[in-house]
């Protein structure tokens, strides 16, 4: 969503006011810097807080983000499976890998104390548990499943960023390639390795276990492997 002639400064001057009203203002920036993706000033990043984190209950029916939904977060406790004690830092993991900041969000700045208000503003549950986060470390092969279920996964997993299938019209960044049709490269970048495999490895692993891109990583929580068996089908793969 671009929000068309907001000024950093005006709204850093309203989230660090004083007054009763201060946090409010500071939630209400807080939702604006959530929703842009030029919270980062990386010319290269396209994705927002929003692209990847429902902030409702339970997500909307068709999303299915790599992210767990941010509505009651501020209070979990830990973060990312526990590899997080602090919500900054659960965030600016976000920002630095998958948004290409530069550099973390500093704890005392406007941007990151009011993203800290609009966490919270959305979080009314105190006593909020963690959530678990499970990595599948070695990338294997999945039972295919249902085309017409693959179809429904492709459209909430992946065409957010990759597009439409076969021409990815619509994508939100020019840097995610068009899906299935790179695969057809996969023989001569990957030669003896399945592609369907290479697929699968990107997608549970994201940029990371040495594969890089910024590609977030899907756990078995945000996408099972009955899903992605049904999405391979539908890539026929
Ligand atoms: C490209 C996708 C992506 C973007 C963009 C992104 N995140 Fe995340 N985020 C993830 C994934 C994947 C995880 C790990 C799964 C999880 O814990 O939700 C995560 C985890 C988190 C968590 C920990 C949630 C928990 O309970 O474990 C917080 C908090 C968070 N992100 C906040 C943010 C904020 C705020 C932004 C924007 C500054 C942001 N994220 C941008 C993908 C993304
Ligand atoms: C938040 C945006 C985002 C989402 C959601 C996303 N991708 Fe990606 N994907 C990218 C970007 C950007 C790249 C290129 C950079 C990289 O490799 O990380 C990429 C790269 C890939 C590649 C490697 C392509 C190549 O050039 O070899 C595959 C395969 C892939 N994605 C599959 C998927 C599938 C399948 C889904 C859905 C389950 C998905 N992606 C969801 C952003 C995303």
């Amino acid at each position: 969503m671009r929000l068309a002639g907001w000024s950093v400064v005006a709204l850093a001057a309203l989230a660090t006011g004083c007054g009763d009203d201060a946090p409010v203002k500071a939630a209400e920036y807080g939702e604006v810097l959530f929703n842009d993706a030029r919270l980062s000033t990386s010319t290269f990043n396209s994705f927002s807080c929003a692209t990847c984190h429902a902030t409702t209950p339970t997500p909307a029916a068709g999303r299915l983000d790599s992210g767990y939904t941010l509505y009651d977060s501020a209070f979990r406790g830990s973060w990312w499976g526990g590899y997080e004690t602090r919500l900054l830092d659960a965030v600016n993991f976000c920002y630095v890998n998958f948004m290409r900041g530069v550099a973390p969000l500093p704890e005392d700045s406007p941007q990151s104390r009011a993203l800290y208000e609009y966490l919270v503003s959305i979080s009314p549950n105190r006593d909020a548990k963690p959530l678990p986060f499970t990595v599948v470390k070695d990338a294997a092969e999945v039972a295919r499943g249902d085309k017409a279920r693959g179809q429904e996964v492709y459209r909430a997993a992946c065409q957010v960023c990759h597009g439409e299938p076969h021409t990815g019209a619509g994508r939100n960044t020019e840097l995610a390639s068009v899906l299935p049709e790179v695969t057809r490269e996969y023989d001569e970048v990957f030669p003896g390795v399945p592609p369907s495999l290479v697929v699968i490895e990107k997608v549970r692993h994201g940029q990371f276990f040495g594969v890089g891109g910024n590609m977030p990583p899907y756990s078995l929580e945000a996408l099972s492997d009955a899903d992605l068996g049904a999405l391979l089908t539908f890539l026929e793969l």
